[in-house]
């Protein structure tokens, strides 16, 4: 599911890294602050952890210096083939975040960075009530992305990028699934997570919910 935006990352994928490193101007605030924003959500994991949307694997990196074990989820072929370059013992399959090969241990963690963008409100939903069920009783989801606090918060981002001239960005904000706080908070609570929000930067937010 949501798999609209994964030809995408067949262009970014060689310059990637040097945009969350702050290299590509108009992304800079988006990826203020990236290599905290994927510890705090590491520092979050435990148990046997699913990662959707791999990339070119930097939390895989964090996760699997902590020991967790982690199968990783990327729709993307060179993202996947990078990762499992990058560490060939990874189990990586290629999926999305509703459609993956479930591990047959239970599952306590759900993890992913800068992707659950990529499926609408509708297709959130839809993740969130499957992910209630094949999580284990003490499971739970960390996720950090792009959200906005409402509506109008978002609206006027849009308008501050406009008037800064980042022509790429404000098409990625406008094309892309970039949801808001209630909506999200929503989502959660109606799957039966408790749910906790915290601001890392003008963008991202880290989503900690906890099946209630
Ligand atoms: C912006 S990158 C983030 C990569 C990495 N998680 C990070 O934080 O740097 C988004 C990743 O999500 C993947 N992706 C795109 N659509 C997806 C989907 N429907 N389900 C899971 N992953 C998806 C892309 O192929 C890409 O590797």
């Amino acid at each position: 599911m949501g798999r609209e935006f994964v030809e995408i990352f067949d262009e970014w994928i060689d310059s990637y890294d040097e945009s969350v490193s702050g290299k590509d101007e108009e992304y800079r605030e988006v990826f203020a602050g990236y290599d905290d924003i994927l510890q705090k959500v590491a520092d979050a994991a435990q148990g046997l952890t699913v990662e959707f949307g791999v990339g070119t694997g930097n939390l895989t990196e964090k996760l699997l210096k902590k020991g967790i074990k982690v199968v990783g989820i990327e729709p993307n072929a060179a993202m996947r083939a990078h990762t499992k370059q990058r560490f060939p013992e990874l189990q990586i399959e290629d999926g999305d975040f509703t459609s993956f090969p479930l591990p047959e241990e239970p599952v306590q963690t759900l993890v992913s960075t800068y992707a659950f963008h990529h499926l609408t409100d509708e297709e959130k939903k839809e993740a969130v009530l499957y992910y209630r069920k094949v999580l284990s009783e003490d499971g739970q989801v960390v996720f950090a992305d792009t959200m906005f606090e409402s509506d109008i918060a978002r609206k006027k981002q849009w308008e501050k990028v406009g008037a800064q001239g980042y022509i790429n960005l404000l098409e990625d904000l406008k094309r892309e699934y970039y949801t808001t706080k209630p909506i999200m908070e929503a989502l959660f609570q109606e799957a039966g997570f408790t749910v906790a929000f915290t601001q890392l930067n003008d963008y991202v937010w880290l989503i900690h919910a906890k099946k209630a």
